[in-house]
């Protein structure tokens, strides 16, 4: 990643803050970029993102956790204690700044770190579920887990079923409801924000074209450029954890 010194944000944020300022409705999509300044990694950074080490097909693909449920469980677990010990940053928390400001927000999260929860930040839109929950694949009853480790892996539930992290697999559906709220903010919201993420997976990957359609302009935050970067009409080159609370700041100061 670019050390982004001499990066100058300064002009774009000017005109993002005014942006956020008018809006009533704002969309904000996060995605792992928001968590890196938590210490939790990225996936698709070449040196060091989760999928430049391990295969996303060999463990975050349903049909790998039926293949071999041992393996699966237990990296998601050696993930889940990192999430778990991690910190909301100054990101997070603007984001909630944001919400006092203007309540209006939906803010719709790719990550299942639970920050933004933790951070303080209410009514989040999991889209790819919760790494903090794990549910029976018997029973679906749902619980959250602890910090302490499974005795074995795969783990089981009481009732003697595998267990599960309550994350969306490549392979599988968005979780029920989700996808519902997504739409109803997209067709009110009056601003877009696509923050920390490289946009590229899908559904999410589309929610800011569909904005756009309607005419609703957009902001991303992101040190190095992604496909969205041609299509908002701001983008930020720098990190959450200084440009957000700058943003927010100059808009509502
Ligand atoms: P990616 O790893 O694909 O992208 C992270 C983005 O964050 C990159 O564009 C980085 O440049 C940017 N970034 C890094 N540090 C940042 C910082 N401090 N501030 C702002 N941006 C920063 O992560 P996602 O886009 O979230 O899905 O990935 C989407 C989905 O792909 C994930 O939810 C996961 C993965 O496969 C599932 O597991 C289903």
């Amino acid at each position: 990643m670019s050390a982004l010194k001499g990066e100058n944000t300064s002009e774009p944020i000017e005109r993002a803050a005014e942006l956020l300022h008018g809006a009533r409705r704002p969309f904000v999509l996060t995605g792992a970029g928001i968590s890196a300044e938590s210490g939790i990694g990225t996936f698709r950074d070449p040196e060091e993102g989760l999928w430049s080490q391990y295969d996303p097909m060999e463990l975050a693909h349903i049909d790998a956790f039926e293949r071999d449920p041992g393996l699966v469980t237990r990296w998601y677990h050696w993930r889940f204690a990192k999430c778990a010990t991690a910190e909301p940053n100054d990101g997070h928390r603007a984001i909630v700044a944001l919400a006092d400001h203007r309540p209006g927000q939906t803010l719709v999260t790719q990550n299942v770190d639970g920050l933004h929860q933790r951070a303080g930040s209410r009514g989040v839109v999991e889209i790819h579920g919760s790494i903090l929950r794990w549910r029976c694949t018997t029973t679906g009853a749902s619980r959250p887990i602890d910090r302490v480790p499974f005795d074995a892996f795969p783990p089981r539930s009481e009732a003697g079923g595998l267990l599960r992290p309550e994350v969306v697999w490549f392979g599988e559906a968005l979780p029920v409801g989700a996808m519902e709220r997504v739409e109803v903010a997209l067709a009110a919201c009056d601003l877009f924000l696509t923050i920390g993420t490289s946009a590229v997976v899908y559904p999410a990957a589309g929610f800011l074209e569909v904005a756009r359609r309607r005419g609703v302009p957009s902001v991303e935050v992101n040190p190095e450029p992604t496909p969205a970067t041609p299509t908002v009409d701001v983008a930020i080159a720098g990190r959450c954890g200084t440009v957000l609370p700058e943003l927010v700041s100059r808009a509502f100061g």
